[in-house]
């Protein structure tokens, strides 16, 4: 056993047990016990496991950790250790403006500092709502600590007449229900309302359910954690073994770093694939994978994942619900599928200490309808296509959720069946869209693709998920419910829109995108993986100098020192959208020991 191998001391007790300093032992000791424990118990060996709480009733998402956490406590105490439970900068995707994309980054800032400036010896990490969980992978790979997560669960499924209605894909079905008349603003809000019956987070296969499966593809989580609803009993019996589980992983020293290699992060992208996740995934797996130091590329994304088919039937790319996922099996049954391909590799050990490959080789599918066997799949080749060109360096498509219809207006040329060219109507931000969409001077044809710049990291700030825009009622009407859609901001994961989004670099850093006029022709090869607008030789050299001359590509002025901040050190989308200087920063605890004494 090398010296870094051994298993280290607690590193708390450099703050509670350092008889060589009794002044700053006794002004560190004496403050946590104020509340009750014990000088026996904070100078015993037992470890000190923080509960990172993302709960609160700002993140109704998120908020029943906080009943969770009392299991949690259960299991670290029962397990030996001492639970301590601290709050998490608030991240709710539904709440917060302009964008919750604006706060992972520093929800994650705030957590390092946490993580490393106390007597923690592991964490328990409260994940759920779309961004509280790429935040807290991402500090815990920067920290190094030993760390666990625990999903806080989806929301039960919702109904209305009968029918399964998902989070936020029941949103723009009911716009366009609204725009075609069908229904009123009450009738609108109640056909939304019926899709979150109870506490948990979004139950489609939006970020949430995404980023959730992936953190147990990645190991960070117990088997089978991912998919259990929030307010099953399963549901705190998990939270329980989390707890115990956190006390022996710091015992074993099993930290981020040892879960999440390229190997683990390379299951991931398997798994993306075949439950049909969002599109967000590969911004927060590249940002967590660059914080933990594996190197990690888009090409990774179309070379391992685009060729896996779609096996989970969840909304939007398919029927089903979260309650529907826990019940077919959950992530292990998927992955046990992948599995018999040879498409994970089985060797990536988990937070259990066990492999990936013992904890799912054996778990089958309990029901075929929601979760497919890998030969009846829901559809083949579910991965995102990267795609590259003259208007930007990188973007993605998710191919699964082109429909016939879309298939028979764009995709017609026999010739050549994966490429199509149409007019490009560009929008500055949503509210540029909002306002002209409907204008009928606008002249929007049903071969016209929408355009939305201005709304990526720097530009919004934060990168907001607009790149799903509907288009203008009179075609809605029509029967034409989707236009493609391409820009420099996000898609939701809960919606279905044919749209070529994370277009890096954005308009406001310098992109192409920023030269792009309404009626350009774009021409879209999904066989070649290319966007080029079609423009003389020089054309956009021209507008180039000319939008430099008239002062660049502009955007609203920041409101918040943060917005500033995040825009002045933020990067983009195809790379993690991280601060850039925070990744030099790695495994900070083995790097510099404990920070030094505060008095
Ligand atoms: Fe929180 Fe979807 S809004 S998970
Ligand atoms: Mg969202």
């Amino acid at each position: 056993m090398s010296d870094t191998d051994k298993p280290r001391g607690l590193r708390s007790r450099a703050w509670f047990n350092d008889p060589s300093h009794p002044d700053m032992t006794a002004l560190y000791l004496e403050r946590y016990l104020n509340y009750g424990i014990s000088r026996e118990e904070l100078q015993s060996d037992r470890p000190i496991i923080g509960i990172a709480q993302t709960g609160s009733d700002l993140s109704p998402c998120n908020r029943h950790h906080m009943v969770l956490a009392e299991r949690v406590r259960d299991g670290i105490r029962e397990a030996g250790g001492i639970p301590i439970e601290f709050p998490v900068h608030p991240i709710q995707e539904t709440g917060k403006r302009p964008t919750a994309g604006l706060d992972r980054n520093l929800a994650y800032l705030s957590l390092v500092e946490t993580l490393y400036g106390y007597p923690l010896d592991g964490v328990v990490l409260t994940i759920g709502c779309d961004k509280t969980t790429p935040a807290m992978l991402m500090a815990a790979a920067t920290v190094d600590l030993p760390a666990i997560a625990l999903s806080v669960g989806p929301m039960l499924n919702g109904w209305h007449k009968g029918e399964r209605t998902g989070s936020g894909t029941i949103v723009w079905k009911a716009r366009q229900m609204l725009a075609a008349g069908e229904i009123d603003y009450t009738g609108f809000v109640d056909l939304v309302a019926s899709s979150a019956p109870s506490t948990g987070y979004c139950n489609t296969m939006g970020t949430a359910t995404t980023m959730n499966s992936l953190a147990e593809a990645l190991g960070m989580q117990l088997p089978g954690s991912a998919a259990i609803p929030a307010p099953y009993r399963q549901r705190g019996e998990m939270a329980w073994r989390t707890g115990r589980r956190i006390v022996d992983m710091v015992r074993e020293d099993l930290k981020p770093s040892d879960i999440m290699t390229r190997d683990a992060f390379l299951n991931a992208i398997a798994v993306n694939s075949a439950i049909g996740g969002s599109t967000n995934a590969p911004i927060h797996l590249a940002a967590i994978a660059r914080h933990v130091g594996v190197e990690l590329s888009l090409a990774d994304w179309q070379a391992v994942g685009h060729d896996i088919p779609l096996l989970v039937n969840l909304q939007p790319a398919g029927e089903y619900l979260g309650e529907d996922y826990y019940h077919a099996g959950g992530v292990p049954a998927v992955i046990g599928q992948l599995i018999g391909q040879g498409l994970i590799r089985e060797d990536a050990i988990t937070a259990n200490g066990r492999t990936i490959g013992d904890n799912c080789r054996d778990v089958a599918i309990a029901l075929p309808e929601v979760i497919r066997p890998f030969d009846q799949p829901l559809k083949e080749r579910a991965g995102f296509l990267v795609m590259t060109g003259n208007l930007f360096d990188s973007a993605i498509m998710k191919t699964s959720v082109i429909s016939e219809g879309f298939r028979d207006r764009f995709l017609r040329n026999p010739a050549d069946p994966d490429a199509f060219e149409g007019r490009a109507i560009v929008f500055d931000g949503p509210e540029d869209y909002h306002r002209r969409i409907d204008d009928p001077a606008l002249g929007i044809t049903g071969t016209d693709i929408l355009v939305i710049r201005g709304c990526g990291p720097v530009g919004y700030p934060g990168a907001a998920e607009v790149v799903n825009m509907r288009p203008p009622s009179y075609l809605v009407k029509a029967g034409i419910a989707e236009l493609p859609c391409l820009g420099d901001g996000r898609q939701s994961g809960t919606s279905g829109s044919p749209s070529i989004l994370n277009a890096s670099p954005e308009a406001a850093a310098g992109g192409n995108l920023a030269l792009l006029r309404t009626y350009d022709r774009v021409r879209i090869d999904l066989g070649k993986g290319r966007v080029d607008v079609q423009l003389a030789d020089g054309e956009l050299e021209r507008r180039r100098a000319e939008l430099d001359a008239a002062g660049g590509y502009a955007y609203p002025a920041s409101q918040t020192p943060w917005q500033a901040i995040q825009r002045r050190d933020v990067g983009q989308l195809g790379t993690g959208a991280i601060l850039e200087d925070a990744e030099r920063f790695q495994k900070i605890d083995k790097v510099f020991g404990v920070p030094r004494d505060s008095h």
